[in-house]
């Protein structure tokens, strides 16, 4: 009998198959049919730190002459955000059985960490953090960037006990070197990358509009490299690949590459719980044909250190020879 079973930041999952945050993770109807389907865990819809503080800021702005009602609104607000999300994150949890995690999209180590605290009292089995700030000032230096999400991280390490994962974006200078950082101020898992809104450009009606939100398969390839790479080099923390995760196909390559789980966003919107359930079977019929017992037994097989010849994931350039062919 196949195990398909993982250990994800110390979580027993099912299946290395996960939801990953989006808004279908906030409705109750879906993310039991994603656990019927084989999920092994739940990433619930984010909390967005601009969302709160955005929102407090507006209101009082509103109410300059009043500034003891804006400091009623402000914490109103705040508090009326925090305790619809901490509703939300127990209402999943008692809908699933699956481990549930909660996510907030933050991008400084500000008053908000303190909320982690309340996350891990509604219950929630672990917190994906999903920092990203767009750098806008020149003279900023990437260090003090860099600073800044570890500052985050260790912050919120501190004040809960159930495990946090960062989830990150590709562009660092030294992303091995970056997830070691992580890892050292607490992450006990990265979620690799996350996919941002990218502006487009309509040259008919000569405007920008945002690009489609979903991802391609070919999208999964980018990680790929990095799952392999990071793996090898940083051992003692969990991957979850993020982007382009579409299929079984892709869910194998990763762990193959590395990653302890996956996570499906974009195959969740356009073909539903559907698509665990087919990547599950993927998975099974895999190591049935392989031969494999435990997903742990192949996790990293052709990773960096691994395969014969690492060279394949250092290939950047194309070399003339090389570029002829193509
Ligand atoms: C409609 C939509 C909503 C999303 N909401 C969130 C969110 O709240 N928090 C988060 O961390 N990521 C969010 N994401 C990003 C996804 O979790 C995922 O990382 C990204 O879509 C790449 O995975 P995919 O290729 O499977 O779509 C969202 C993505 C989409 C398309």
């Amino acid at each position: 009998m196949t195990d398909i079973s993982v250990n994800y930041m110390g979580l027993k999952l099912c299946s290395p198959v996960m939801a990953a945050s989006s808004g279908l993770t906030a409705q109750l109807d879906r993310v039991a049919e994603f656990e019927k389907a084989g999920v092994g865990a739940i990433v619930v819809k984010s909390l967005f730190e601009e969302q709160i503080v955005n929102e407090a800021e507006f209101l009082q702005s509103q109410s300059h002459d009043y500034p003891e009602s804006a400091d009623y609104l402000h914490h109103y607000l705040r508090q009326n955000s925090i305790d619809r999300y901490l509703e939300l994150v127990t209402a999943v949890k008692r809908k699933v059985s699956v481990p549930v995690i909660a996510s907030i999209n933050c991008y400084s180590a500000g008053e908000w960490t303190q909320f982690a605290k309340e996350i891990e009292g509604a219950g929630a089995d672990g917190l994906e953090l999903n920092i990203y700030s767009l750098p806008l000032n020149i003279y900023k230096k990437s260090d003090e960037i860099e600073r800044e999400y570890l500052n985050v991280v260790e912050k919120v390490s501190r004040q809960i006990k159930i495990p946090v994962a960062v989830k990150i974006a590709s562009t660092f200078t030294n992303l091995p070197g970056f997830v070691n950082g992580l890892k050292a101020h607490g992450a006990k898992g990265v979620v690799m990358f996350n996919r941002f809104y990218s502006p487009d450009i309509d040259i008919k009606r000569v405007r920008v509009f945002p690009a489609d939100a979903f991802s391609s398969p070919e999208e999964s390839l980018r990680e790929l490299r990095w799952m392999g790479i990071v793996s090898a080099l940083v051992p003692g923390i969990d991957l979850s690949a993020s982007t382009g995760v579409h299929n079984g196909t892709i869910a194998l390559k990763q762990i193959l590459a590395g990653a302890s789980t996956v996570q499906m966003c974009t195959a969740l919107y356009k073909k539903g719980a559907d698509s665990i359930a087919q990547a599950v079977a993927d998975i099974n019929l895999f190591m049935d044909t392989q031969g494999f017992s435990s997903v742990e037994e192949f996790r990293g097989k052709l990773n960096y250190s691994n395969i014969e010849n690492p060279g394949k994931f250092e290939r950047v350039q194309f070399m003339k020879t090389f570029g002829n062919k193509v």
